[in-house]
């Protein structure tokens, strides 16, 4: 089973971006711990394998979905950053490779400006984990692996 974890524009400043808000841990702690979790969640006859991926281009994150959907990903966790607030685009990608995803959010988006309140994938996605800091990443990884049809 192949998860790509997807990380839209400013999560490569994680660490240092905003603390308070976004937390200390880095994109490569976020990474380690996924890859971790998942060897410990791997079984012989189901192996799994995360491959993280960040862009500030939404084109770019565009071209990773279109990519895994048509290769041998299984499954999307998507913290989209800003552009889960506004992103059409982004949200016909989602729906075009009709795998199961998960968006992850770092911070409560709820509780924060009106403008983050939205999100444009919200009713495409398989479900959603907001405001837990990074290890929303793992529980979204933990879900994907307990969903019924996966
Ligand atoms: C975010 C929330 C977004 O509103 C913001 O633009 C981000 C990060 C989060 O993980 O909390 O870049 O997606």
């Amino acid at each position: 089973m192949r998860v790509d974890v997807l990380h839209g524009p400013n999560l490569n400043l994680l660490g240092t971006r905003e603390p308070s808000i976004y937390g200390s841990a880095t994109l490569a702690d976020i990474e380690r711990a996924l890859v971790d979790l998942a060897r410990g969640l791997s079984t012989p006859t189901r192996p799994v394998n995360v491959t993280c991926y960040q862009s500030n281009h939404e084109g770019a994150l565009i071209d990773r979905i279109q990519a895994g959907a048509a290769g041998d990903v299984d499954a999307f966790i998507l913290n989209p950053g800003g552009y889960t607030h506004t992103s059409v685009a982004l949200r016909d990608a989602v729906i075009a490779s009709a795998l199961p995803v998960v968006e992850v959010h770092l911070s409560n988006v709820y509780a924060r400006e009106s403008f983050r309140h939205r999100s444009l994938i919200a009713d495409v996605v398989r479900g959603r984990i907001v405001g837990l800091g990074a290890h929303g990443y793992l529980l979204a990884l933990r879900a994907l692996l307990g969903a019924e049809n996966l």
